[in-house]
């Protein structure tokens, strides 16, 4: 059996009628120890198998299996770093980091998790501004202490949902180097879920496209066998670069297939109303001459390119 293993999962939110189904037909294994990506459109349903992945959503239909366990609760042995940093405004860097150490590791002594939390503030090399508090850190920094948390709860499986996409290319590259860097050293297994197929390729073994939603679904598993460690600059005139990226992208655009979907919007009405035959004199329109029923809504199927 897999590590983490997804088998026949589908999601979807809302009453019938306003439903919008998310992922379909999901199937995914990753043994220990693999770097997988996952590659997305935006809104097509990323974090939302991100959260099925860590436990915090549990699938309509289909089964999570994780370490022998069939649908686990949520817990620190599945580290999420959110799209959105989620930091405590109020704490310093170190203590973002401590305060997630001293739940998990409540068993050491406190010097033991005073150096535990030093050693991955000083990983994200944020030593520094270890004092500092997030609305004095840049966006990069901000995404660090996000890594260095979930990291220090050393989780046997480490979840990142698009971690650099709000960065600048230079923070990007940055972090990406150093996700890559530790990862080789700590040997954990991983899931990155992007929208860049060249981030995906430069850091996974592995990459999968998810379809464009709704009823988004995984595509075929692309092998990435470039050695490790790799260099950003060289990779790119790499032929096996080249291919995976065209095998990716292409696999991306074919999939984006013609949807229905269900559009709901307020209805324009012309502003006429009918006249009232009770009523000799005006006003024979609305107030102010608009129509009466402008708060009215309608619902239409149309088909849309995605
Ligand atoms: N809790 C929820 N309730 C209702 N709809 C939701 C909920 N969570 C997600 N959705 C819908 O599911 C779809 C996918 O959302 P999701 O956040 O998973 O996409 P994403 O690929 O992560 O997007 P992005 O690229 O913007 O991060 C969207 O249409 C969203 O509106
Ligand atoms: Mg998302």
């Amino acid at each position: 059996m897999s590590f983490l293993q997804l088998q026949g999962v589908s999601m979807g939110f809302g009453l019938p009628g306003r439903r919008t189904e998310v992922l379909a037909d999901i199937d995914l294994e990753i043994e220990q120890g693999e770097f997988v990506a996952i590659v997305g459109y935006s809104g097509s349903g990323k974090s939302t198998l991100m959260s099925i992945l860590a436990g915090l959503l549990r699938p309509e239909s289909g089964r999570v299996l994780f370490d022998g366990r069939d649908t686990p609760e949520p817990g620190p042995d599945r580290g999420l770093v959110f799209q959105n940093y989620s930091l405590l405004p109020w704490l310093t860097v170190y203590e973002n980091v401590a305060l997630a150490v001293d739940q998990v590791f409540s068993n050491l002594s406190p010097a033991e998790r005073r150096s535990h939390t030093e050693r991955f503030v000083a990983m994200v090399n944020l030593t520094p501004a270890r004092d500092k508090r997030p609305s004095e850190l840049s966006g990069g920094m901000r995404q660090r202490v996000s890594v260095a948390r979930t990291l220090a709860m050393q989780p046997k499986v480490l979840l990142l949902d698009e971690p650099l996409g709000a960065l600048d290319a230079l923070t990007r590259a940055t972090l990406q180097d150093e996700i890559a860097r530790i990862r080789l050293a700590e040997k954990q297994t991983v899931v990155l879920i992007t929208n860049d197929p060249d981030e995906a390729i430069l850091l996974a073994d592995r990459v999968i496209p998810l379809t464009a939603g709704p009823r988004a679904t995984l595509g075929p598993s692309i092998p990435v066998t470039l050695p490790h460690p790799r260099d950003r600059r060289a990779i790119h005139g790499n032929y096996d670069f080249k291919q995976i990226r065209h095998e990716v992208t292409q696999y991306l655009l074919k999939a984006r297939t013609r949807h229905r979907t269900t559009l709901t919007r307020a209805l324009v009405l012309p502003d006429v109303e009918p006249e009232d035959i009770t009523h000799k004199s005006p006003p024979m329109f609305g107030p102010k001459g608009r129509a009466r029923r402008r708060n009215e809504v309608k619902t239409e199927t149309v088909e849309v390119s995605l």
